[in-house]
């Protein structure tokens, strides 16, 4: 997704900016470009491809003098990944450039109306009307934050900008609506971001800007107006994250890295939830009535987010017994749901700004349902917006596939299945017990499971040439076979599917031949024998047959070709452990491959558009 960061102080500002972007990386990009006020004008420089090539092109930020700029990575969307198309945009003159992130909806009206008075445009970019829209009314008004908010009431859909005006031009401007922007208070200067990775290096003080809020940086002096250009008053906050933490401490891929994490990750989520021998949500806030009114929860999510919904809903139901359905967030917002009084929204989001995700929980909001969030981005749009919010403590993700955050929503999940089932009376106070202390197990099998993690290395450097992948199980199985064959897809571009064990011979087995992978998810003692017998289905039909299962269940060496056992767990946490090896699986035949592991291609680590 776009990244913008712009910066204004006593420093060279094209280094700052480059080095903020480089922080950026992780959202995913596919060309950008910086602005910067050299004392006399604004030169733009841009580029195709990676920020390195931007770098060469400016000598690291050299060839761009000036201590004012803005800086862009885009991720296409209106128009292909070009150098035209990049960011920053002008108007006319050269005296506005304008960074975006976000889509603006009605772009071609705009642009039309535009062309009609004059205009011309040399980008297909929704961003371009921008530009000139923000010159249509500076020419009239003469000031720079009546125009940006006089477009701020003509543009629709979602935008975070970074604006510079030659004409004053010892200021960054930004505004935002639906798209994240922080401010970061410098001690050298201010600067503006998409996220807080960009600006750790410089500053901790951070303010998160609301939608339609402005923001006006001097290198001294940080304002804020609402769309009526009237002034208001914010609170900075203090990011506690460690600057390590961005940086990927010794292991060769952040993803490998963050994998290594999820023990922390597993035991921070949990731990102060766990208090003598409780589980206690405080910071929920939700009472025991509330608790006990709930007749349906509805899961909505995007990608891994939403595996971990349609894992909790068969522990949301076993444990709770309430009646759970889990939807795409893309699905969701435009089905018209039923969501009659009683219901629970939970929307999970790593990011926090998943557009369609964010949408999905505002129409949960309008329609007066209760809805909580499950989010790793602390001051995120969702995060901010749900009534109630659950933090999974998993710290910034940086690779795109998600591991660790994955893990962490689980654990707060299966937290909340055991609270609301104890409320509700639906499970025994022994039973609470024996959850807890599986529970607390988790961290050091998780890391015992990546210890070992030479058995499955040397099994995926064999299936780095493979063109098909089929992921099976059943029940809790299933939905881990969906994130098994996500990941495996995601960054080694191997083709794999996910189905539900008994579903694969009703048309996907013809895709079974000789020597085509399938990898099985047993962790289900009730369903073993199911699951098994869908194996030998596919063997006989000439498939190698790679299982996942329970220490105990050594039964399953006559089916299947090679096995990788988990430690023993209570049967609805073994998506925690069986996700381990599956994991390491897609990783290292990416690697073999030689894949961008932490960007693959196409992808974007938080998806801002629908
Ligand atoms: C993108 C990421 C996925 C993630 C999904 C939902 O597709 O690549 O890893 O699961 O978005 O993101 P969220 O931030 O809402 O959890």
């Amino acid at each position: 997704m776009c990244g913008i960061v712009g910066y204004i102080g006593k420093k060279q500002a094209a280094p700052v900016l480059l080095d903020g972007l480089e922080k950026l990386e992780y959202r995913g990009y596919d060309s950008a470009g910086m602005a910067v006020y050299d004392g006399k004008q604004i030169n733009i420089k841009k580029a195709t491809g990676r920020l390195k090539v931007l770098n060469e092109l400016t000598h690291g930020g050299e060839l761009l003098p000036g201590t004012v700029g803005i800086g862009h990575t885009r991720w296409a969307t209106h128009g292909e990944p070009s150098d035209v198309n990049a960011h920053p945009h002008f108007n006319a003159d050269r005296t506005i450039a304008v960074v975006h992130n976000g889509i603006i909806e009605n772009y071609l009206k705009l642009k039309n109306t535009l062309i009609e008075r004059g205009y011309k445009f040399l980008s297909e970019t929704d961003t371009e009307v921008v530009a000139h829209l923000l010159d249509y009314y500076y020419k009239k008004c003469k000031n720079p934050l009546e125009a940006i908010t006089k477009v701020m009431h003509r543009v629709e859909g979602s935008y975070a900008l970074g604006i510079l005006f030659s004409d004053e031009p010892d200021v960054v401007y930004s505004v935002r609506k639906d798209s994240p922007l922080i401010v970061g208070k410098g001690k050298d200067g201010n600067l503006i971001a998409s996220d807080v990775p960009a600006v750790l290096k410089y500053t901790r003080e951070v303010y998160f800007i609301e939608n339609e809020e402005i923001a006006r940086l001097s290198e001294d002096t940080i304002e804020f107006f609402n769309v009526d250009g009237e002034t208001i008053e914010k609170e900075p906050k203090m990011i506690e994250w460690d600057i390590n933490a961005a940086e990927k401490g010794g292991y060769e891929h952040f993803m490998l890295k963050e994998m290594y994490e999820q023990p922390k990750t597993v035991r921070d989520t949990l731990n102060p939830r766990i208090k003598d021998g409780r589980i206690v949500i405080d910071e929920l806030g939700m009472t025991d009535e509330e608790i006990r009114a709930i007749k349906k929860i509805h899961i909505v999510a995007c990608g891994s987010a939403y595996h971990t919904g349609v894992t909790n809903k068969y522990i949301f139901e076993g444990m709770a017994r309430i009646p759970v359905e889990v939807d795409v967030a893309s699905e969701f917002r435009y089905r018209n749901p039923i969501l009659e009084e009683g219901t629970l929204v939970i929307i999970i989001s790593q990011s926090g700004e998943t557009a369609d995700t964010l949408a999905a929980l505002r129409l949960a909001k309008e329609r007066g349902i209760m809805t909580l969030g499950i989010v790793n981005v602390v001051g995120s749009s969702i995060a901010r917006e749900a009534d109630k919010v659950m933090y999974t403590w998993a710290g910034p993700e940086i690779a795109v596939a998600t591991t660790k955050a994955y893990s962490a929503q689980l654990i707060a999940q299966y937290l909340l299945a055991i609270k609301f089932a104890e409320v509700r009376g639906t499970i025994s106070a022994e039973q609470v017990a024996g959850y807890i202390t599986d529970l607390k197990k988790l961290p050091d099998q998780i890391e015992m499971l990546l210890n070992n993690k030479e058995k499955i290395q040397r099994f995926a450097n064999r299936y780095i040439a493979a063109k098909d992948v089929f992921f099976i199980g059943r029940g809790i199985d299933y939905a881990i076979s969906l994130e098994g064959s996500l990941k495996l897809k995601e960054i080694s571009y191997i083709h794999s599917e996910a189905y539900a064990a008994g579903e694969l011979k009703h048309g996907t087995i013809s895709l079974i031949e000789d020597g085509t992978l399938v990898a099985s998810v047993v962790t289900q003692p009730d369903l073993y024998k199911k699951t098994i017998s869908n194996i030998v289905e596919v063997r006989t039909r000439g498939a190698f047959v790679l299982a996942i299962t329970n220490e105990e269940n050594t039964e399953i060496e006559k089916a299947a070709d090679y096995v990788i056992y988990i430690p023993q767990t209570n049967p609805y946490f073994t998506n925690s452990l069986a996700i381990i090896p599956l994991q390491l699986f897609g990783y290292y035949v990416a690697v073999g491959k030689g894949c961008d592991v932490d960007k693959p291609r196409n992808l974007a680590k938080s998806v801002t558009v629908e």
